[in-house]
């Protein structure tokens, strides 16, 4: 495996504790290496050390302190090679060192390149892993694959163009365009709950169902990463890949098999469904926002324009929220809510299905009523889980009525809290399973959607952003926005 960008905080945080943890599951053969890419300048043995502090210090690497053995072990099969990215030069000698150590381990010679590099990086890696003869295009023995990095594009032209430069260089089943929300458990499990119970399936419609809210909340701020996310935005950073993705897989058809393709079809005509939000609706539907200095947890945190790297006058968003509308018959009138911000109360990622309203008869009558519908969350993160709430007696002779919930936690289920993303995403890439990954027209579909509204924010003419102060769940517009129909944030 190579990992282009190998200096970067993903390689460090996320992506070798992965490994690591991989390798002391047995899960990598025993002539695996790992090669990091970089242009800074560095050997094996500063990069192995590198990676030894930040995988201790990973809170990824869930088994608390390295067993030494095993991280003397996998540290032999890490390697460095200094390169540009823009150079056939640095890749022939890249190419010459995946050689020399696949005849010295005996290797088959299949090989996974990891493009984990800022994206202006993504189009001359792929070209120059062609020239390098690195790509093997439709070739299977032994193999070669891509995995690229979000974001895939900023836009649906630049996702066109990239798909294109890579479909260039390798067959589609080369390409592994990775989105780390779908390796969660949870996530995985979306499916699970609708497609292996009877009793969801029949009730996951319009005639059941008010109304469905996603929220992707973060406690942390922009960090060392201004740079970047000025450019992005949360529009570009989490509502074209992770957010759409969940609404996907809670509004998509039963697929008709569980092979890639036939998942990832129903998630495309989902995204095919979503009613287009035209520009100039955006700059007055869609809430944006950007946090202010606040307290969260007891610390005051600065503001979003007093980021590292994040000019005083930004205008970028580190809050949106929305209601989306998926136009066909299973989800006709029903809104989707959708939110995500930085340096929110916590972190909490969930979906929350909102039931209709009970009559008003019987039980939902005053004093009792009105009493509150059932609602079904699947808790994505943290404290992984789905709960169901209901309404119940008390006990008494009174008719008391509160509402309760049914709970299913997976780490008091299954004992342990669920693997990491990554994890799961790196073997599945290992193994050609693509199903959690993104196909190229979901991509384009998802900035199909997307871009319009990204380009009607563009034109806000307001005389400054809308701001919320960190650790309060944004501004008030994001809850007249769901007020509006009636209808309340279950977070706030
Ligand atoms: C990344 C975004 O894709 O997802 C980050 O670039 C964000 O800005 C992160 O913080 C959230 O992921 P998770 O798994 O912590 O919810």
């Amino acid at each position: 495996m190579v990992v282009f960008g190998a200096s970067g905080d993903l390689t460090r945080r996320k992506l070798l504790p992965a490994i690591f943890q991989l390798w002391c599951q047995n899960h990598l053969p025993e002539s695996a290496a790992i090669i990091g890419y970089s242009r800074s300048e560095k050997t094996d043995e500063s990069f192995r050390n590198e990676l030894c502090d930040s995988i201790r210090n990973s809170l990824h690497c869930h088994q608390g302190l390295i067993d030494d053995s095993a991280w003397d072990a996998f540290a032999s099969r890490i390697f460095y090679q200094q390169g540009a990215y823009d150079s056939p030069d640095d890749f022939a000698a890249l190419s010459k060192r995946i050689e020399a150590l696949n005849v010295e381990r005996n290797a088959p010679g299949n090989c996974m390149h990891y493009l984990a590099t800022p994206p202006s990086a993504f189009a001359d890696i792929i070209r120059n892993l062609d020239c390098s003869s690195l790509a093997r295009k439709g070739q299977s023995d032994p193999w070669s694959r891509i995995v690229i990095e979000k974001p895939f594009g900023t836009d649906l032209q630049s996702a066109r163009d990239l798909n294109r430069i890579a479909r260039e260089v390798f067959d589609e089943d080369q390409i592994f365009r990775i989105d780390h929300y779908l390796g969660k458990e949870t996530v995985q499990n979306i499916m699970v709950l609708r497609f292996a119970n009877s009793i969801f399936e029949h009730i996951w419609r319009h005639d059941y169902i008010d109304h469905i809210q996603i929220t992707a909340a973060e406690s942390l701020g922009v960090g060392s990463r201004g740079g970047y996310y000025d450019k992005s935005g949360a529009l570009r950073d989490m509502v074209q890949n992770h957010l759409m993705h969940l609404l996907c897989l809670v509004a998509m058809e039963p697929p008709v098999t569980l092979t890639a393709d036939a998942i990832r079809d129903e998630k495309v005509k989902v995204l095919n469904a979503l009613r287009p939000i035209p520009p100039l609706c955006a700059a007055n539907g869609v809430v944006r926002a950007q946090y202010s200095s606040g307290e969260i947890n007891g610390k005051t945190e600065p503001g979003y324009r007093q980021a590292e790297n994040v000019p005083t006058d930004s205008r970028t968003e580190t809050f949106v929220a929305f209601k989306a509308h998926v136009d066909n018959w299973r989800w006709t009138g029903v809104p989707f809510y959708l939110r995500t911000g930085k340096r929110l109360p916590r972190r909490c990622t969930e979906i929350s299905i909102h039931f209709e309203d009970i009559p008003q008869i019987l039980f939902n009558r005053p004093p009792a009523g009105p009493l509150r519908p059932n609602v079904l969350t699947i808790r994505v993160q943290p404290n992984e889980g789905i709960a169901l709430e209901f309404q119940t007696k008390a006990p008494g002779p009174a008719m008391n009525i509160e509402p309760l919930e049914m709970d299913f936690g997976y780490r008091e289920s299954f004992g342990q809290a669920p693997p990491d993303a990554y994890q799961r995403l790196l073997l599945d890439a290992a193994v050609g399973d693509a199903t959690l990954f993104t196909r190229s027209d979901e991509v384009e579909a998802a900035w199909a959607y997307v871009a319009p509204i990204i380009e009607g924010c563009s034109h806000d003419t307001a005389a400054d952003m809308l701001q919320y102060p960190a650790g309060s769940w944004g501004p008030k517009e994001a809850d007249e926005l769901i007020q509006t129909d009636g209808n309340q944030w279950r977070l706030k």
